[in-house]
């Protein structure tokens, strides 16, 4: 069962057009990335599904609850991680989590309770009577993920959950996304351009340009789309025809003694390969990621016009200002 779909949903301020008919429909317990460059519309996205942000035109749900007839149904059902962190930095950690608990109606006798499964979850029980202030960037971002899953929402939204961490906190962050998605059953969406993670973590990937998807599929599917794992192999005078005529082989490029093949599962087929060609000097081999995709896809590197680390829609507005000089 599908537990959020959108149609045609759309989003524009102004001449710029935020996000541009965008189609999706996100299975429950799935794990969802939307990928894409700084600009490219994934904030306004989830903001749309959040009901924070009204559509320009086009319609979405979350478990069955129109966006915009019946917002206050769909914020029951979702927890959201902003992109800029919200905590309060003068309460501690648990005080944060017990605020989110009344706001949304939590009982007492139930709070304390899941109050203290949420700080478990995310490693943070040791630490709840310290003021956020202290906590590290990682701490922070467990802290509010944790608050994001206490009203039990059937999707959870996390804008950029690993922006500015480290690789080493990156990675353990991704963790916890694995083990609160399988443990809490929880739906969940979230925003990134670190192209490699997304691949490891989602079910399914939509990578979004300019407010389009213009691609929607499991990792493993787009990779495949590319054609196959890249071989290329220095040597001066390679069988062409015997190369071509193999029947794992999909393209083959030779140029100033630089052999390129395309070739499907190159890591089965190298060693027979290599024992036709005479005089190897060196191989490499390329296997598709999903930055290739991303590439191949828009004719640009999902870095290019973007600062790694620079966040909020403020910073893309300035950057679309400065575009505009
Ligand atoms: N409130 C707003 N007013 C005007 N333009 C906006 C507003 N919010 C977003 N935009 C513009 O809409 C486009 C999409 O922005 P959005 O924040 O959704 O992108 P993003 O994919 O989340 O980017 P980032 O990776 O930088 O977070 C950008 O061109 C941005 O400048
Ligand atoms: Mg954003």
């Amino acid at each position: 069962m599908a537990i959020i779909e959108t149609r045609k949903l759309t989003k524009s301020y102004g001449s710029i057009q935020a996000v541009r008919g965008v189609d999706l429909s996100i299975e429950k317990g799935e794990i969802f990335g939307l990928l894409g460059p700084n600009g490219a519309g994934k904030t306004t996205t989830i903001g749309m599904l959040c009901t924070i942000i009204r559509p320009t035109s086009g319609s979405a749900s979350i478990a069955g609850y129109d966006i915009v007839q019946r917002p206050s149904a769909v914020r029951s059902k979702v927890g959201i991680v902003f992109q800029d962190p919200t905590l309060d930095t003068i309460l501690t950690g648990y005080e944060n989590l017990e605020l989110h608990a009344r706001l949304y109606g939590i009982t007492s006798a139930l709070r304390k309770k899941r109050i203290s499964e949420m700080l478990q979850l995310v490693d943070l029980t040791d630490r709840r009577n310290d003021l956020t202030r202290t906590y590290s960037g990682g701490m922070r971002r467990r802290l509010e993920m944790a608050r994001g899953l206490l009203h039990r929402p059937a999707a959870l939204f996390l804008d950029e959950p690993t922006l500015g961490l480290d690789p080493q906190t990156r990675a353990r962050i991704w963790d916890y996304i694995r083990k609160m998605a399988r443990k809490e059953q929880t739906t969940v969406i979230l925003t990134t351009h670190y192209m490699e993670e997304a691949d490891q973590v989602c079910d399914r990937v939509g990578i979004i340009d300019h407010g389009q998807i213009i691609a929607l599929n499991a990792p493993g599917n787009l990779k495949e789309s590319m054609g196959g794992d890249l071989v290329i192999i220095r040597t001066k005078e390679p069988p062409l025809v015997k190369i071509k005529a193999l029947p794992y082989v999909r393209e083959v490029k030779f140029n100033d003694g630089v052999l390129e093949i395309t070739m499907k599962d190159a890591h089965l087929h190298l060693s027979g390969l290599l024992f036709m060609i005479p005089g190897v000097e060196c191989v490499e081999i390329r296997v598709p990621t999903l930055s290739d995709v991303f590439i191949k896809l828009t004719g640009h590197d999902i870095r290019d016009d973007s600062a790694e680390d620079s966040g909020s829609w403020i910073d893309s507005v300035a950057r679309y200002r400065q575009k505009g000089k």
